[in-house]
């Protein structure tokens, strides 16, 4: 039973797939670690984000112990993530890792923004978050702000708006809708709303596993 779920950024996918894991009793994989964690060993050795080599490198060398959340948040490593996330060689040197992990036999939950689409086409459930650019600028500023990250609101729009460009833009693996994929649109919703409205998409399915 593997629950696919893309977005963009600070669409909600991320807490979404999260509380879906918890509720199925599912393993779960934000794939957006892994791009992160590859930019951040780019930048660590002072390679440059488009250097190709270096960063499947780092892809082939990455395990569960580099995807330390704490140390791959924040603003300058989502922008840095999605540099590298453009590089060809670098998601073909990550598929395999996410399909390994989308194969165990209890199913999983993965997020990104090719798991509908490249990474689990034959997934049985898959949802597309989104929300409109200026509430996911938003969110994301509340966070950062939060975070104690020194930023304006336009800034953080900006960011999206980049960051929206360059994933839906790539010629590999963009973001897009699966065709079978559900929308949910968080526009208005909190997140309670949108984690009901993404269970009962799943239990739509037919296909729910046992909840744990
Ligand atoms: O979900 P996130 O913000 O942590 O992702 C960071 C970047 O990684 C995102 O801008 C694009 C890239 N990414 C990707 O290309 N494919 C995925 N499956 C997950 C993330």
């Amino acid at each position: 039973m593997i629950i696919a779920i893309d977005g963009p950024a600070a669409s909600g996918k991320g807490t979404i797939a999260r509380r879906l894991a918890a509720h199925y009793g599912l393993p779960h994989l934000d794939t957006g670690l892994l791009y992160r964690a590859v930019a951040r060993a780019l930048l660590d050795f002072d390679h440059p984000l488009g250097d190709e080599t270096a960063a499947v490198r780092a892809a082939q060398a990455l395990d569960r112990s580099h995807l330390d959340e704490t140390r791959l948040r924040g603003r300058e490593m989502g922008e840095a993530a999605s540099v590298v996330a453009a590089l060809p060689a670098v998601r073909a040197a990550l598929v395999d890792w996410q399909r390994a992990f989308a194969r165990r036999a209890e199913g999983a939950v993965l997020d990104g923004r090719d798991i509908g689409t490249v990474i689990c086409p034959d997934a049985p459930v898959k949802i597309f978050v989104t929300a409109t650019p200026e509430e996911r600028a938003r969110r994301r500023f509340r966070e950062l702000a939060g975070r104690g990250e020194s930023v304006t609101f336009e800034d953080v729009l900006d960011d999206i708006r980049r960051r929206d460009a360059r994933d839906s833009g790539r010629a590999t693996a963009p973001l897009a809708v699966a065709p079978d994929a559900r929308l949910l649109d968080t526009t208005s919703l909190d997140i309670e709303q949108a984690f009901r409205a993404a269970v009962a998409i799943v239990d739509a399915a037919g296909i729910a596993p046992a909840r744990a």
